[in-house]
């Protein structure tokens, strides 16, 4: 239902599926069928890249056409633009990168590219603005000076800051993290990483991130662990959900189609963690399947969701599981170590035994139990 919040973007369902080894295997998807069946679907948003729009190097009445059709198909289905980006990856220009391209006039051109499209999400409606630097990174280690990238890529998303403010437009960055592919090695490569060259920028508050699964756990991190951090910091923005078995490519699988228990902690961590953003799907169609299965993902993507969702429910909801909890200290983590008064010389008059400490058992096996049945639908 549109109060879910789901939103996908049009290069999802939209992807033809060529892949490195092989043509497409479907025929291209017009943007206008794809919101109409998004809305049937019950999702209430939908995300683009400006070249899934209106292609590389059309022309300004190619344009305004597509632009039109897309909006009216908009305006029949209520669907939303919650986010927007750029496509500073597919065209051969940004080979070696689109903000941090050595050739300063690629660098120029991208600037124009990501204003051009900042524009036109504004006009749509989004509040945010994703930044996935696809192509920002090296193979190389002699051919790219990460520090001077590293300082244009702050100075590109200073530039972009300064004319959203310029501008007036009620627009957010969000940085999403990736470690590989397509560059051997990508710059800002996790959460992490992000978060920290977010505090180097001019106006840090206009910019967090947009982890995807898939991108964490191809770096064989645990994304609960990266997204709460980002909540922890005030820096969710948006979320890229889907599915990733381990570290290998980027399979971009329908959410909780891969590492099925992180997906459970991830939704619990949703739910519970104050995350009020869109839920959104970055996941590609397997490459074996036809229109129906495009379909189908898009709809597996939403209801593996909500079973996610019942599920996280019904574990905070039963009294063992809240026994078990308490068993396990967990509440007991959300004291401050130091009371409200206490001074440091209260804290070094402490009376405490290590060898009963370290005796005491923690009770961990006995809640996972729980965690795992209740996302098995056994309790
Ligand atoms: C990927 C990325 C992209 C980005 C998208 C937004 O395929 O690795 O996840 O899908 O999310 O390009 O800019
Ligand atoms: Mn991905
Ligand atoms: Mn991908
Ligand atoms: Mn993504």
């Amino acid at each position: 239902m549109p109060e879910d919040r789901f939103s996908f973007g049009l290069w999802t369902v939209g992807w033809p599926a060529r892949d490195a080894f092989g043509d497409a295997t479907r025929p291209p998807l017009d943007p206008v069928e794809t919101v109409h069946r998004l809305a049937e679907l019950g999702a209430y948003g939908v995300t683009f890249h400006d070249d899934d729009l209106i292609p590389f190097g059309a022309d300004e009445a190619t344009r305004e056409k597509l632009v039109g059709r897309f909006r009216t198909a908009l305006d029949e289905t209520g669907l939303v633009v919650p986010m927007a980006t750029t496509n500073l990856f597919t065209h051969p220009v940004f080979k070696d990168g689109a903000f941090t391209s050595n050739d300063r006039t690629v660098r120029r051109f991208a600037l124009r590219k990501v204003m051009r499209n900042i524009d036109l999400a504004a006009e749509l409606g989004a509040r945010t603005y994703v930044m996935w630097g696809g192509r920002e990174g090296s193979e190389s280690g002699a051919a790219k000076d990460i520090v001077a990238a590293l300082d244009r890529f702050r100075e590109a998303i200073d530039l972009m800051c300064e004319y959203v403010v310029d501008r007036g437009y009620d627009l957010r960055f969000a940085l999403e993290p990736k470690p590989n592919e397509p560059r051997g090695d990508i710059l800002l490569p996790t959460v992490g990483h992000a978060l920290a060259f977010i505090a180097e920028l001019a106006r840090p508050d206009m910019v967090g991130v947009n982890p995807e699964v898939g991108h964490e756990e191809m770096a064989g991190l645990n994304i609960v662990h990266g997204v709460g951090q980002a909540l922890w910091a005030g820096k969710l923005f948006h979320i890229d959900l889907n599915g990733q078995n381990g570290a290998r490519f980027d399979q971009d699988l329908v959410f909780g189609h891969g590492n099925t228990r992180g997906a459970f902690f991830l939704v619990d961590l949703l739910e519970h963690g104050g995350y009020d953003g869109p839920r959104h799907f970055d996941f590609k169609p397997l490459r074996t399947e036809g229109p129906r299965g495009v379909w189908d993902s898009a709809a597996a993507n939403m209801r593996t969701y909500l079973i996610l969702r019942e599920r996280v429910r019904a574990f905070r909801a039963d009294p063992e599981v809240q026994a078990a909890l308490a068993a396990a200290q967990v509440p007991e983590l959300s004291v401050p170590t130091l009371a409200a008064g206490e001074t440091l010389a209260d804290l070094a008059a402490d009376e405490f035994d290590p060898e009963v400490a370290g005796a005491r058992e923690c009770n961990v096996e006995r809640l996972d139990q729980l965690a795992l049945e209740h996302l098995l639908g056994t309790r």
